[in-house]
């Protein structure tokens, strides 16, 4: 979707991976989430799955569609052609091994330099951290560990000094990836007897400063991170457990919650508080203020599933003053709202992007709205309808 001196355009092509390919071909989807019906860890991993459907990045002047495995895919963003794989340079031993990638790789709003996170599955198996420096394609090693039990991680955050992990116990023995028949997700255990383990690795050195623990929870993103002092603080959208996975498409969803988690590294220790705001319960897809990426911030926004059978609502929550407003509509469903910045100096001064459906219509329209108000500014229709979605991008036209 691209605005033009006051003019909306639509453009929608197939990204046109193997799994599309595949699907065309065969008539049906054949590989859904991350998903591939052989594997092992001595083929390539394009071998797991090319279903690049999570998320989108902007790296080195190049529009990049995500997954969750190391197969990344270019997009021309003015046709939507598909360029081909997204490949990074690096040094790494671990090419041709199975990789899981977090779909959120985190962009330092200073440095403009791209976070990540891949977990390499083999005999040995690594949580690696890398960064990719800003107009580069290089994969640069930040940390590595070697892990027996990875966990599932989708999103990590960033400050000035750190990267925080929140590493859920829905584990995995990578010798159950060798020979896939199944998902791939369908591999990771739950267990409610080990806690969540959480990590703050320094940025720059690889210096792992804290790894310690919290209770059981299950997480897929996190809000924001900043530092103060001695000590670090990270909110994210938390679950009693992983059954929020197995749900999708269901009207009964486990309900999300903001929780906020502070780390002291001065005395090496954790306090996590549940439900940071108790009157917002079901909500997920948060987005800020990409400006505050790091900082203290005072506002995020995010969608809450709770009353998903009639409708689904955008909140704007204020954690400072623990507010929340919401729009809504009866039969209306949202997806994630993207912030847009119009001030360098208020955080929500800007407005709000989100597709909505409507579910009487069976219709499609991008809503905007006021950021600080949550006040319709406009909406345009779209020529087709557009189901739930995942998440997305706002690309000004001064990055290209
Ligand atoms: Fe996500």
């Amino acid at each position: 979707m691209t605005f033009q001196r006051g003019k909306f355009f639509v453009t929608a092509k197939f990204i046109q991976s193997d799994v599309y390919k595949d699907a065309r071909v065969k008539g049906k989807l054949t590989q859904a989430f991350v998903e591939k019906e052989v594997s092992n860890w001595d083929h390539n991993i394009s071998y797991y799955t090319t279903n690049t459907n999570i998320h989108t990045a902007y790296i080195n002047k190049k529009l990049v569609a995500l997954g969750e495995t190391a197969y990344s895919v270019e997009i021309d963003p003015f046709t939507l052609n598909t360029i081909g794989p997204f490949i990074l340079r690096d040094d790494s031993p671990y090419q041709s091994q199975q990789v899981h990638e977090l779909a959120h790789m985190k962009k330092d709003p200073i440095t403009e330099d791209y976070y990540n996170l891949r977990t390499i599955f083999g005999f040995f198996s690594y949580y690696q951290l890398y960064k990719i420096e800003k107009g580069t394609q290089e994969r640069k090693e930040i940390f590595k560990e070697c892990i027996n039990y990875p966990s599932y991680m989708h999103d990590l955050s960033i400050t000035k000094k750190y990267i925080i992990l929140i590493a859920p116990p829905l584990k995995v023995n990578p010798w159950d990836l060798k020979n896939l028949t199944q998902g791939y997700i369908n591999y990771f255990r739950w267990h409610p007897e080990i806690p969540t383990k959480i990590y703050v690795i320094n940025k720059v050195s690889g210096e792992k400063v804290f790894v310690g623990n919290c209770s059981p929870l299950f997480t897929f993103h996190h809000i924001n991170a900043y530092e103060n002092q001695d000590t670090v603080t990270v909110d994210f959208i938390a679950y009693p457990d992983h059954s929020i996975i197995k749900s999708a498409g269901s009207t009964n969803l486990p309900l999300g919650t903001l929780n906020r988690l502070i780390i002291d590294l001065k005395d090496q220790q954790t306090t996590l508080i549940k439900n940071y705001i108790s009157g917002i319960q079901g909500i997920d897809l948060p987005r800020i203020n990409e400006d505050k990426i790091g900082k203290p911030y005072k506002f995020f926004y995010a969608v809450n599933f709770k009353d998903s059978e009639r409708n689904t609502e955008i909140i704007k929550a204020d954690i400072v003053n623990k507010k929340v407003i919401t729009w809504s509509k009866k039969d209306h469903f949202v997806n994630e709202a993207i912030f847009i910045s119009r001030s360098p100096i208020e955080e929500d001064q800007g407005i709000l992007l989100s597709i909505v459906y409507d579910q009487k219509l069976n219709q499609s329209f991008l809503l905007i709205l006021d950021a600080q108000s949550l006040e319709e500014i406009a909406r345009a229709d779209l020529p087709y309808p557009i189901p739930f979605g995942l998440h997305g991008n706002f690309i000004p036209n001064s990055a290209f």
